[in-house]
Order: C-alpha cells, then structure tokens, then sequence
C-alpha cells in the first residue's frame, strides 16, 4: 500500500457508467481526473467530486485523438505526479442493420470504442511500468460476448477490446500493472432510459435477477479490481450483467 492517495483517470466520467466509477473511488479514497466532452456535466461531476473529497482535474478531451490523449495523460500526471489508475469508458453506440450500416457507421464507433482504449492505454503504460504498479480497466459489454442484431459495429468494438486487453495483460504482468475487462449487461443510464417499455419488459425476462443493473454495480466491480486485493487478477473478464449471460 501507498500512503499517498492513488490517482484514477475516467473517460467518459461527466455522466452514466463514469461517473458513478468516478464517485466510487473517490469514495474509496482516490483523486480522480475526468475526461469528456460534455463540458457543463463534466464541471457538475467535478463539483460532486470534489465534495467527496477528491481533488478532481478535468479534461475536455476526445479520446479517439491518440495526441490530445497524450498530452491530456501527461496533463495528469504533471497535475498529481502520478497515475495509477486507468478506466477505458468512454463509448457510444450507433445501432443499424449490417445492410444499413455505412462505412463512417462502423468507424465512428469503432474508434470511439476501441481505438481510445488503445490511444489511452498507450499513454499511461510507460508511467504505470516505472512505477510497477497500475490498474488498466476497461468497460466493454454483454454485447461483445454474445452480439446482438443492428449492432455488428458496437459487438466488434467491445469484442476488439477483450483481444487488446488479453494482449497488454501479458506483455505487463510481470511489471505489477493488471489489465482487466468488466462486461455489464443493461445497466440504467441515458443509453437504455430512452428504451420503449415493451423493450424493457422483455428485458426483464431474460434477466434471471429480473432487473436492469445499476451504475453503481458497474462501479463496485471496478472498485474491487482497481484495489490491492485484486492484485492477481489479470487478463480477466468480469460480468456483471444480473446472470442474462453466464
Ligand atoms: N448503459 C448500458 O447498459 C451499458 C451496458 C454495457 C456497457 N456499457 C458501456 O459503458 C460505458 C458507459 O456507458 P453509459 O451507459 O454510461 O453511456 P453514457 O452515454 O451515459 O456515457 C458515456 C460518456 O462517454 C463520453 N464520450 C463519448 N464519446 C467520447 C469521446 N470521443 N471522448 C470523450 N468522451 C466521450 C460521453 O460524453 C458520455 O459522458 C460505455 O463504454 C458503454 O458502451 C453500457
């Protein structure tokens, strides 16, 4: 254990999924640096944040950009001296057929999916390897296991991202730096609010816990594997998904 406060950087972290992630391990202790581009909701994470007791940076940053990524993780590093912690969140969908799906349909979310998390993970691991400790976490989806009709684009990159964090977790095992991956299955947020009720019901029938999950389900999960407790735990896909998925 370190005795100063670890630091976690959260793409995505202004809303949903990330800021709950973010909330959590500033509870735990942490500071947290956000990214995003939603820059009103990201000042009122901040604010959140900082009542939580972090001492909270934020980044306008797109992260399918590799350079301003670069400069963004040196901007946090620069900032608390450090990074330990890294969560790969960020993500959209743009849901359509394969006969409907255009070119710019499949690249927009595959970079927006996937090629952050290469863009983010690229930039932290020098400092993570020197330290010899470091958590890389990254939010894929059920989706990516199991596909889903009108989202080849979104199953690909979340698929994308298990190979890609399999890969890095061996080449960085040995340098105390895990890689893991965390599959939630329908979780409550902006991306699944807008759903038609019969949608949702049929849902709920497929989930043997008979509920969508939460974001803060989503956040214990990364909480435990961002912790020293979880320190032998690599190259691992964590569901959590209410058991729609086994
Ligand atoms: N909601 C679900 O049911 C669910 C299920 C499985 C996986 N996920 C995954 O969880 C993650 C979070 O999803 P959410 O439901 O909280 O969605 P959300 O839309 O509420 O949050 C995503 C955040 O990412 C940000 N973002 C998008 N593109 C960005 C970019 N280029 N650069 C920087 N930030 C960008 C958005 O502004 C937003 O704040 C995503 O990767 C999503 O695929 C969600």
């Amino acid at each position: 254990m370190t005795d100063e406060k670890r630091v976690a950087l959260i793409t995505g972290g202004a809303r949903g999924i990330g800021k709950a992630i973010a909330s959590r391990l500033a509870r735990d202790g942490m500071n947290v640096a956000i990214c995003d581009l939603l820059e009103d909701a990201m000042r009122e994470t901040k604010v959140e944040l900082e009542s939580l007791g972090s001492d909270t940076a934020t980044f306008s940053c797109d992260v399918t950009d590799l350079d301003r990524v670069s400069e963004m993780v040196a901007g946090v590093e620069e900032h608390y001296g450090r990074l330990d912690v890294l969560v790969n969140n960020a993500g959209i969908t743009n849901d359509k057929l394969l006969m409907r799906m255009s070119g710019d349909d499949w690249g927009k979310v595959l970079s927006v999916n996937l090629t952050s998390v290469f863009n983010c993970t690229k930039s932290v691991i020098r400092g993570m390897l020197s330290n010899r400790w470091g958590r890389i976490i990254s939010i894929s989806s059920v989706i990516g296991l199991m596909g889903n009709a009108g989202q080849a684009n979104y199953a690909a990159s979340k698929a994308g991202i298990i190979g890609f964090s399999k890969s890095v977790a061996r080449e960085v095992a040995s340098r105390g730096v895990t890689v893991n991956v965390i599959t939630p299955g329908y979780i409550e947020t902006p991306m699944t609010r807008d759903l038609p009720e019969k949608a949702k019901q049929q849902l709920f029938d497929m989930i043997p816990m008979k509920r969508l999950g939460t974001p803060e389900d989503v956040a214990n999960a990364v909480a435990y594997l961002a912790s020293d407790d979880a320190g032998y735990i690599t190259g691992q896909i964590l569901n959590v998904n209410g058991g729609i998925y086994m």
